[in-house]
């Protein structure tokens, strides 16, 4: 049982999990409106112990308001910063809290509490819960019913920024990434433990639009039966056997939208670089180095009814890569002549009767982004490309978020608002499934 003191953001003598500040979040998203597009929809909402637990308070109102039905599984670090009253008045539902309560195996078996919902969200997930989940652990009602839930699962992380930085607790996330778990956050800002960084549980209108993408994707499945190619990453160009030349692309977003696309129910190739990015679930992931490569597994993989080409290929390479390494000894410095490598999106939306129907291409742009982009569009004869600013500052080379401003093939500009590379993928993701419902 919890301790039963003072409801909210009571902050107990323990420093575990300690990464939430109580001010606002610098790029909290604008409200949102009170539809009920989360009608009927049942979710299972884990509050782990951290001070962003008195979010969750915050998000289960917002669920509410929306048309969800919300059942709460409250650990015990959990209840050290809200109490179970609490929640059980905003739910208005029981709290659950123990693995081997009679009551509660009575009137609701844990098997059961884990199935018996859409979708089940971990908000705050801690470093340690995370570390249970990733190393399969049911020791406690929480640990226990993300094992043995066969529904999808959204973890919004929460900790002090050591935590969340250290190799283990990525490790972690990168493990239960790839085996299909969801992610929204963390943000940065100033952290509840004085320090400032990565690890601010994302606010909880963020997390209501995770979880409606989550939602709408699984459950419309809005883009089965359609095949979509995705380029991601970079591309390394051959100078001799050690040597080559590449750039600084992650792989991040593309990645995020092969993974985005899979999950409104589209059968994803993606064809990447040599990234560090976890492969996203349910893809089918084909590798290559060069652009030539790129180009071969692009045409290899079609007929696709999307392409969305977000890959850094290299623009040129070099034209006689050497056989052996080359050596300084030889003295003089070596010639690199170079040879303009295949523009992919170039070929993909100038193909004939295989062109897929719909081809998105990406415009990095440091300087007047739309303009440029408008032109990129026509140059390359695709149908949308997202443009984005990369001068330095912005940190989108590499970095967690995006600003995308969508010109459509009406030449239209959709501004969208600066979000993490996930959420941009869930909104690309559903804006073409809502072109296809549309077609
Ligand atoms: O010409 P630029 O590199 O700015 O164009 C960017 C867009 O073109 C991106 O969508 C990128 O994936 C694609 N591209 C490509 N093949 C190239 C160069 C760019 O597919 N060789």
């Amino acid at each position: 049982m919890g301790p039963g003191s003072g409801a909210g953001a009571t902050v107990s003598g323990s420093d575990r999990n300690a990464g939430e500040a109580a001010s606002a979040s610098p790029t909290a998203p604008t409200a949102l409106d009170c539809r009920p597009m989360l009608d009927g929809k049942r979710i299972l909402l884990i509050v782990a112990g951290g001070v962003a637990a008195y979010k969750s308070l915050i998000l289960v109102r917002r669920l509410r308001e929306r048309g969800a039905a919300v059942r709460a599984v409250l650990t015990a670090g959990g209840a050290e910063f809200v109490t179970p009253l609490s929640l059980a008045a905003l739910t208005e539902d029981k709290v659950y809290q123990e693995l081997f309560s009679l009551t509660d195996e009575s009137e609701m078996g844990h098997i059961r509490l884990s199935r018996e919902a859409d979708l089940v969200v971990v908000a705050p997930a801690t470093a340690d819960l995370m570390a249970k989940m990733a190393a399969g652990l049911a020791d406690d009602l929480a640990s226990t019913a993300l094992l043995a839930t066969d529904k999808p699962v959204l973890v919004a992380p929460a900790m002090n920024v050591e935590m969340w930085g250290h190799a283990a607790t990525q490790a972690n996330m990168a493990l239960l990434e790839r085996r299909g778990v969801l992610r929204v956050g963390p943000g940065a800002g100033d952290l509840a433990c004085g320090e400032t960084g990565s690890g601010r549980m994302a606010e909880p209108e963020e997390i209501v639009i995770a979880i409606e993408a989550a939602l709408a994707g699984r459950a419309s499945g809005a883009l089965a039966g359609r095949r979509a190619l995705v380029t991601s990453g970079p591309t390394w160009e051959p100078i001799d056997p050690v040597r080559y030349i590449a750039n600084r692309s992650s792989g991040k977003q593309g990645h995020a939208i092969a993974g985005a696309l899979a999950r409104h129910g589209a059968e994803v190739v993606l064809v990447t670089g040599p990234t560090h990015e976890p492969d996203p679930a349910h893809v089918s992931i084909e590798r290559i180095e060069t652009a030539r490569e790129m180009l071969d597994a692009c045409m290899a993989a079609l007929p696709a009814d999307i392409a969305v080409c977000a890959a850094a290929v290299a623009d040129w390479r070099v034209r006689e890569a050497a056989g052996e390494k080359l050596k300084k000894e030889n003295g003089g410095l070596p010639a690199l002549e170079l040879a303009e490598n295949p523009d992919i999106l170039h070929r993909l939306a100038g193909l004939d009767n295989r062109r897929p129907p719909l081809v998105v291409g990406f415009a990095a742009e440091t300087e007047n982004v739309v303009a440029h982009a408008r032109e990129k569009r026509r140059r390359k004869g695709c149908d949308w490309i997202l443009a984005n600013d990369v001068s330095p500052g912005t940190g989108t080379f590499g970095g967690e978020r995006n600003t995308i401003h969508l010109i459509d093939e009406e030449d239209r500009v959709e501004d969208w608002p600066t979000a993490g590379k996930a959420e941009v993928a869930d909104r690309l993701a559903l804006r073409i499934a809502d072109r296809f419902a549309a077609a």
